[in-house]
């Protein structure tokens, strides 16, 4: 295993989460980006939600790599290399890599340490021969999707990106836009992008499955309060705030929310922010698409759609984009 790439350095990171989180909560809408969910107690707590029963999207996801992971590998060359931004836990792409058997060099690309590590010691054992170069750091960020595009292990390759779990949802539609031209730039003009993108529903199935009864989602939505008491100073107390998972029909996303119970005040690295009685924190969009519409998402970043895969009930596609 080589460690090609760690390129964003740990402090950068602690600033800008700073930066990131006064700048939510000092907005008329107050509102924190959900990139900051997967701190260690955050991880485990969304691998706790991909197993609860309301929580239909890992099991369909993994579904479909499971019933068709063999013919996925076959449109695909053998010896191509795959960046995974917001890997996770790796274990999705380990369906691929089974059928993969000549990956060159695998890029796991997480924002959440804990992650990365995770999915290393996940993956390196089930795949000894395979050269994995972790990168640390924001695939939202363009500066460094284009380091990573002019890293050596990758210029010349034809690459996968690969980007399961529905996390292009989490953008509203014009930074969707622009993170699948970041795709483009990453996979280059031979390459692929294989996307995991959770389809329009029934509204209930869609409000269960982000508020469930045993309440891990919960845990899950007001550890980020807990995160910043750590790493930023921050006096939130979680009784004070209630999860509230709400679907816009308008934008078609279920969105999450943070509800003060109260009048209060908090403060964070001895900044003030006051809440009323009622006032949320939007914490988390996950937009759900028509197939059409994502299509039509993709030809804006000058991707083609050229094979879905489904599962049984139409909840999930598997879609496989090509530079067109
Ligand atoms: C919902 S999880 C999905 C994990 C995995 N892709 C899967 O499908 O199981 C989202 C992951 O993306 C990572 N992530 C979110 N925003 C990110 C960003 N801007 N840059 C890098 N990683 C990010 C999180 O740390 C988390 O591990």
């Amino acid at each position: 295993m080589s460690h090609l790439t760690a390129v964003a350095n740990k402090n950068v990171l602690d600033q800008q989460f700073l930066n990131d989180v006064l700048n939510g909560l000092t907005q008329q809408q107050k509102s924190l980006p959900c990139k900051y969910f997967y701190d260690d107690r955050g991880a485990a707590l969304f691998e706790q939600i991909t197993g609860v029963s309301e929580y239909y999207v890992t099991r369909t996801e993994l579904s479909i790599l499971d019933k068709y992971s063999h013919a996925i590998a076959q449109l695909l060359p053998q010896d191509i290399s795959i960046i995974e931004p917001g890997c996770g836990s790796g274990k999705k792409v380990a369906y691929l890599l089974a059928h993969l058997v000549n990956v060159k060099t695998f890029v796991p690309f997480e924002i959440s340490k804990e992650m990365l590590n995770y999915s290393l010691a996940h993956l390196s054992p089930l795949f000894p021969k395979l050269v994995i170069s972790p990168l640390l750091g924001d695939f939202t960020h363009s500066q460094m999707v284009k380091q990573l595009a002019k890293k050596s292990a990758l210029v010349d390759q034809t690459n996968l990106v690969y980007f399961p779990g529905s996390t292009l949802g989490n953008f509203a539609p014009v930074q969707a836009i622009e993170i699948l031209q970041n795709f483009h730039r990453l996979c280059g003009i031979n390459g692929y992008v294989l996307i995991g993108i959770d389809l329009v529903k029934d509204r209930q199935v869609l409000l269960n499955a982000y508020d469930d009864k045993a309440g891990v989602t919960a845990s899950f939505n007001k550890n980020m309060l807990l995160r910043i008491n750590k790493e930023l100073n921050g006096t939130f107390e979680l009784d004070n705030f209630t999860h509230q998972s709400r679907f816009n029909e308008q934008q078609s996303r279920i969105e999450m929310h943070l509800v003060s119970n109260c009048t209060q005040r908090i403060f964070i690295n001895n900044v003030e922010v006051n809440f009323k009685q009622g006032e949320s924190i939007h914490t988390e969009n996950s937009h759900k698409y028509t197939l059409t519409a994502f299509e039509l998402l993709a030809k804006q970043a000058n991707l083609k759609l050229e094979h879905t895969w489904c599962d049984d009930n139409d909840y999930f596609a598997l879609c496989l984009l090509r530079p067109c």
